[in-house]
């Protein structure tokens, strides 16, 4: 973030009062949230183990809430048994069976909805045919699939059955693709014959037989699902449609009991070496405060209707979508296909049509759709709308403003929510009808949740409005358990920094007099692109393998919707195009990461130089690489550069 924004956003000081129409209806009063920090604070593992006991139906209860014996690798609930998708599922078929569970929206506007009741057949169904190919607990299966209900009812099946699943994001490439199975050593692909997005089809299957080409021996069966009705190509013996594999299939399933620490399931993600990062998700932990932070920070209720736009591929469709709302009990939207397909007004149609009460979305998406002008969505009936919510990047105050103006009406709170892949569930944000709102400003953290900002010592930042460290000082439930395959990683990224005694988020975070956190971005060399997570060692090593790439550097650029953008620099073999022949080689190079890593990935601005600029000891020098790309004035010491007229080069100028 640049330090114009930080300023704009510390002057930020507009507060917006929880509406008492809300409050007397929500769920949390401030008195409940009261005694609820209060009961965190007197005893930790009391607090986390009452809620436990309260929120998850175990199948063997706990009677150890928290083993540090191996810390940092904490483990929770240890001797307790129990299955997240019996917890989404069966809990509520007696009270709520014919309640509707998912409604979906496909791009060509086609919908349908499952009860609670046809959703648990569904999951039992390919529970049991999983089981019918051989897959296990402990098995993990790689889900590459459209943002069907078929999505949900997979991540539900293997859940059901103790398999780890391990969703990989439909718009990353073959070769992404391929390194996630192959470091998770995956049994089984989950696809579908393709998927929509933008009026086009993505070739998923196509992608799956690449990835299966390339040395991807632990696959066994492939399945399939008709989605788009399409020819493609099956490989006899290995590859099965979804069809198939759950006809005949009974409509229960007998759960299989895993211990609270069994992986539910694997998630990459970006960091700041090459390789994406296998997060691993533990069962009784991840569900415990997925659920709670589902009622919570959403306040959800038996009659609300809960959208939250997150593709399964990242965290936010697995916590929001397909776990915590399902845990508690909810009705949710899913819709498969871009939101301004086939116009900026799609979202609002959607809200309208389904009556959507609470609404969870990325700022990018907000400022995209803010383009769009007032107009579009005040031609749809938001009236429904009572709660809105943000996540996975700084939202920026107008987009904020705007959010809550035009679509809120300034009636519905917005709940703006900081946590992490790693963090498995939300970890900071208002509590809706309780806590007053800023823009900009995630709040606090939810009631056990100990966050503070620490300086590069490790001491905690007391003065407010000092920037520092984000760092969580005690273990919480849901918090990542390691990464899969390397745990000296997992210490390394998240722990070492100070000593072990904190979880290092990777964020820094400044906090008000009033203890109201914002968030200010990365301080690794992780970007945050449209709310998603790349490396820039993930793009280099990506534009390095290139044959015309003999080094490449890879910085963020603030980018008006993205939030940032990509900008890559570049020292070509050979020759340094210029005019026409720089943007054709930018071209091949930028389809060249489309392949390699996917379309998000793509760099959205190349420059070529005949080296990059370097510190005596060889270091790249991407503050001023950073610099350079905001197009900013040069004021760091450039006097070690062997030679200055690369700047100009770097500039884009020669
Ligand atoms: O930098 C923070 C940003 O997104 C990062 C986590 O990315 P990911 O693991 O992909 O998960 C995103 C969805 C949970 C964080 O380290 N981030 C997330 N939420 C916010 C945010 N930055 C500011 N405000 C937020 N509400």
């Amino acid at each position: 973030m640049s330090e114009k924004n930080l300023e704009s956003i510390l002057h930020e000081s507009r507060s917006f009062p929880p509406n008492a129409e809300f409050t007397s209806k929500a769920r949390l009063k401030a008195a409940d949230l009261e005694a609820l920090t209060r009961e965190a604070a007197a005893d930790h593992e009391a607090y986390w183990a009452r809620l436990a006991r309260e929120e998850i139906d175990w199948h063997t209860p706990f009677t150890q809430t928290l083993d540090e014996s191996n810390a940092p690798n904490y483990r929770w609930f240890t001797d307790g048994t129990l299955n997240v998708s019996h917890n989404c599922l069966d809990v509520h078929l007696e009270a709520r069976g014919d309640k509707t569970a998912i409604i979906f929206e496909a791009e060509n506007g086609d919908s349908r909805t499952l009860s609670y009741r046809e959703l648990t057949a569904a999951v039992c169904r390919l529970a049991n045919g999983l089981r019918a190919q051989g897959i296990q607990s402990g098995d993990r299966v790689v889900l590459y699939m459209p943002m069907t209900p078929e999505a949900v009812i997979a991540m539900q099946a293997c859940a059901r059955i103790g398999a780890i699943h391990s969703v990989v994001f439909g718009g990353f490439s073959a070769k992404s693709l391929r390194d996630r199975i192959v470091d998770a050593g995956a049994k089984m692909v989950i696809t579908a014959d393709g998927g929509h997005r933008g009026g086009q089809i993505i070739a998923l299957k196509e992608a799956t037989d690449t990835a299966l080409s390339q040395e991807c021996e632990t696959i066994e069966h492939v399945v399939v699902l008709r989605c788009t009705g399409r020819d493609i190509n099956m490989v006899e013996g290995r590859d099965l449609w979804w069809s198939d594999v759950i006809d005949g299939q009974a409509d229960q399933c007998e759960p299989e009991f895993v211990n609270a620490e069994h992986p539910l399931f694997l998630l990459y993600t970006s960091g700041s070496t090459g390789m994406p990062k296998g997060i691993q998700h533990s069962s009784g932990g991840y569900l415990l405060n997925t659920k709670l932070t589902s009622k919570w920070v959403f306040d959800l209720n038996d009659d609300d209707v809960f959208w939250c736009t997150a593709d399964v591929g990242w965290v936010t469709g697995h916590s929001y979508v397909a776990y915590g709302p399902l845990a508690a009990g909810a009705t949710i939207v899913i819709y498969e296909g871009a939101p301004t397909y086939p116009d900026g007004g799609r979202f609002w149609k959607i809200c309208q049509q389904y009556g959507v009460t609470i609404f969870y979305t990325a700022p990018t998406a907000i400022r995209a759709l803010m383009r769009f002008g007032d107009e579009v969505p005040l031609s749809y009936d938001l009236s429904k709308l009572r709660l809105l919510g943000t996540v996975g990047e700084p939202i920026n105050p107008e987009a904020w403003m705007w959010y809550h103006r035009v679509i809120g009406k300034e009636r519905c709170p917005i709940v703006d929510t900081w946590w992490q892949t790693e963090t498995g569930a939300i970890m900071m944000s208002p509590i809706p009808g309780v806590t007053a709102t800023k823009p900009g400003s995630c709040t606090r953290p939810i009631p056990g949740i100990a966050a503070a900002i620490v300086d590069e010592e490790g001491e905690r930042v007391e003065a407010p409005n000092q920037g520092g460290y984000l760092v969580i000082e005690k273990p919480w439930p849901s918090m990542l358990r390691t990464i899969w395959g390397d745990n000296d990683r997992y210490i390394e990224t998240y722990w070492e920094k100070f000593n072990n005694r904190y979880y290092v988020a990777g964020d820094s975070a400044v906090c008000d007099e009033e203890g109201y956190y914002r968030i200010m971005g990365r301080i690794d060399d992780v970007l945050n692109v449209s709310g998603h997570r790349l490396g820039t060692m993930e793009v280099e090593s990506a534009l390095v393998a290139h044959e015309l790439v003999v080094e490449a550097a890879v910085v963020g650029q603030p980018h008006e919707i993205k939030g940032e953008a990509i900008f890559a620099y570049v020292v070509p073999r050979g020759a340094r195009p210029v005019g026409e022949d720089a943007v054709a080689m930018a071209k091949v190079l930028r389809d060249w990461v489309g392949e390699e890593l996917g379309a998000i990935a793509k760099p959205d601005d190349i420059r070529f130089a005949d080296n990059l600029p370097k510190t005596r000891s060889g270091k790249i020098m991407r503050r001023l690489l950073r610099t350079i790309a905001k197009g900013e004035e040069i004021t760091q010491d450039t006097s070690t550069l062997e030679n200055e007229a690369i700047l100009d080069q770097l500039r884009g100028e020669k």
